[in-house]
């Protein structure tokens, strides 16, 4: 069989890891991928914007099943069109995608259904959302509507960031904005909540914890993720229940009286306060860094698995997973999230040995002159599983000793909450 994935971070790394282990698999494609999928993959430089070029290979390769990781080409509809095209594709449709590619569509969509989450107005003009922040007590949460690759969100103290917040948006720092939501401020403990879905049965997918500020504490400007560890400490089954009931299962029932269903991996950003869940967002895909934490843990066969997501045969299998923790660390460019400097050599990975319970996925790499160089923000992500997150962390911060990179930063605090 023959799979295309679609992506170049350490979350399509991982994914590719994980469907390389199945032996029906006998060729992989990445588009466009990195140095680290170059190793188990075909990389294909191809723009994934152009969905005719992308249709063009995948049927002159013979490809059997595409998997997408990232959210633009969902919300910009890849899977429609490719299934327009009868190819098989693991993804949920563009009008399933409005769950994460319009904050204002799913916000409305709680309010109708009566799913818990922060109570919030939307606001067409600058005036008109400023005279709301004229009588609101703070802090405050300003978002902007669209994708925003996790930088559209502000929280804000008083009234003058509130003001900046509004008027960045509306001056169209995302993009062309012609609302924006104002948000209640909610106060709880977040976990990430991972299902799939082949639009008739779900499954949950795990749980996981991620740092997105840069600074150690959870201090400073907000990134992609810095690190993440697997399972929440929040996870039981109480709680569980609740968020398929409370959250989940009436968004997916709104999803089918629009006539469509989720097909694909649903990522619910939860705040849980006092043991009651809230939703802040969702994202239509999995997570990076949650994707490279959450897989080592899983114990069935992932191809199985996505196979039988597109086959609508979900219900027949186990997903099973492993008791240990997980951790992972992501060693950043210096600069990031602001500028930083690309292209820098990464000089001993194919040195490094590892065991069975360690891994590392490249996010930011590249493959110059025969040599691994940094390409992005985020530039590998380092991953070990023990029996405690306090060994896995401290495993992890070994591995990353041993890379000869001098252009990198890293938290070393990732999963305080858990180990200190
Ligand atoms: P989002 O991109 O919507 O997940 O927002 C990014 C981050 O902002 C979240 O992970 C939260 O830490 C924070 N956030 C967003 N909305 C709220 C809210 N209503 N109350 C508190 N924190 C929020
Ligand atoms: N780590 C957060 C995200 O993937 O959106």
């Amino acid at each position: 069989m023959k799979v295309g994935i679609i992506g170049s971070g350490g979350r399509e790394h991982a994914l590719c890891h994980a469907i390389k282990k199945s032996k029906k698999v006998d060729k992989i494609f990445c588009i466009p991928g990195n140095a680290g999928t170059h190793d188990i993959a075909i990389n294909v430089n191809l723009d994934i914007n152009n969905f005719e070029l992308l249709k063009q290979f995948i049927i002159k390769n013979n490809i059997d099943i595409v998997i997408i990781g990232p959210e633009k080409p969902l919300v910009d509809g890849m899977v429609d069109f490719l299934e327009t095209n009868k190819i098989k594709v693991f993804g949920p449709s563009k009008l399933a995608s409005k769950l994460e590619g319009s904050k204002i569509f799913t916000k409305n969509l709680c309010k109708k259904y009566k799913i818990p989450t922060a109570k919030f107005g939307v606001f067409e003009n600058t005036k008109k959302a400023l005279n709301f922040l004229d009588q609101c007590k703070f802090p405050l949460v300003v978002k902007a509507d669209g994708l925003a690759a996790g930088k559209g969100v502000y929280i804000c103290e008083n009234k003058n960031q509130g003001q900046q917040a509004v008027e960045e948006i509306f001056n169209g720092k995302f993009g062309k904005a012609n609302e924006l939501l104002i948000e209640e401020f909610l106060k709880g403990e977040e976990m990430s909540f991972f299902i799939i879905s082949d639009g008739k049965n779900i499954k949950k997918f795990g749980t996981a914890q991620d740092h997105k500020r840069v600074g150690e504490g959870d201090t400073g400007l907000n990134t992609g993720g810095m690190g993440a560890y697997s399972p929440s400490r929040l996870e039981n089954d109480l709680l569980d229940k609740k968020i398929l009931d409370k959250i989940i299962k009436p968004t997916l029932k709104a999803l089918e009286n629009l006539n469509t269903f989720f097909k694909g991996f649903l990522y619910a950003g939860l705040m849980i306060i006092e043991g009651e869940p809230y939703l802040i967002e969702y994202n239509v895909r999995m997570g990076d860094p949650e994707c490279q934490t959450i897989l080592p843990r899983l114990e069935t066969n992932f191809l199985e698995i996505i196979e039988a997501v597109i086959n609508q045969k979900l219900n027949q299998i186990n997903i099973n997973w492993c008791d240990s923790k997980s951790l992972s660390i992501v060693q950043c460019s210096n600069g990031y999230p602001g500028t930083y400097e690309s292209n820098k050599e990464i000089k001993n990975l194919d040195k490094i040995v590892l065991t069975k319970n360690e891994f590392i996925f490249h996010a930011g790499t590249k493959i110059m002159d025969s040599k691994i160089v940094s390409n992005g923000g985020r530039v590998l992500n380092l991953v070990a599983k023990s029996s405690s997150f306090k060994k896995s962390r401290e495993a992890v911060l070994i591995l990353i000793k041993r890379i000869n990179w001098e252009n990198g930063f890293y938290r070393k605090d990732i999963g305080f909450k858990v180990i200190d």
